[in-house]
């Protein structure tokens, strides 16, 4: 067995709207044969649920009465090497990057027993390491003890560029602005508000890759997981 497969850590990946965690999140897993969780799916498929049956978010009783009802899951796709969301045991992982459910995902997402609802079950997930997970509160909140954090940003342009680029690859027409409008409201309400914000863990290591390819950012933070792999061994 190899000292990777034997030995592992935590690896956990915050940061902005749109700076590539998951990029990142989905290389390291796949170099290192770890679990990939991508916390921002969990809130989005929450969200999607309280669209489509029609509750109002704003109506916190109703919302944690609706939790009880979501089960989200998630069933590695050998194919794209994505972990494909599930809700009640629907794939949703297109329909959770609709716009609609990006323009509400983040005032969903400041609700205290969503919160908690969410964060127990990415404990459980974690539970035997091996994991790198990506979202706003994953080095703060989630997994303190991760033994490698990481803080991933880049220039809002750049992010916006980047998200514009992704969806019309996918075929949902937005326009330029829009996206922006999107990623600068998120990043105003992950960064300010009372339950777990968005905000920088202090033992985290700090990269910004607006100059960054995706394979460069990869090798980088490869190199640091695996002298963590190595301490951890000690
Ligand atoms: O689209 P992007 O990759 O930037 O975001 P995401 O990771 O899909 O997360 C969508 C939204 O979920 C964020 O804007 C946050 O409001 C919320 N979120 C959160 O509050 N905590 C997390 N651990 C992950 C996501």
């Amino acid at each position: 067995m190899s000292t990777e497969t034997s030995n592992k850590i935590i690896i956990a990946i915050d940061g902005h709207a749109s700076c590539g965690k998951s990029t990142l999140a989905k290389g390291l897993a796949r170099e290192l044969n770890y679990i990939y969780i991508t916390s921002g799916a969990m809130y989005r498929a929450v969200t999607l649920y309280l669209l489509d049956n029609g509750i109002d978010y704003t109506d916190l009783q109703a919302v944690k009465k609706s939790l009880k009802k979501i089960h989200v899951t998630f069933k590695y796709n050998p194919t794209s090497f994505n972990a494909d969301t599930y809700l009640n045991g629907i794939k949703v992982e297109s329909r959770i990057r609709d716009k609609e459910v990006s323009d509400h995902v983040s005032p969903v997402s400041t609700i205290k027993s969503v919160r908690t609802f969410l964060v127990k079950q990415q404990h459980a997930l974690g539970k035997n390491k091996g994991i790198t997970m990506d979202g706003r509160d994953i080095g703060t909140v989630v997994f303190p003890n991760a033994e490698l954090k990481i803080f991933l940003t880049a220039s809002t342009t750049v992010r916006a560029e980047r998200r514009f680029k992704e969806l019309k690859e996918n075929g949902m027409e937005r326009s330029f602005e829009e996206v922006l409008q999107n990623v600068t409201e998120r990043d105003h309400i992950d960064s300010t508000r009372s339950v777990s914000p968005l905000k920088q863990a202090k033992d985290a290591v700090v990269i910004d890759n607006s100059n960054l390819s995706r394979d460069e950012q990869l090798a980088m933070v490869l190199a640091l997981a695996r002298k963590r792999i190595k301490r951890s061994e000690k």
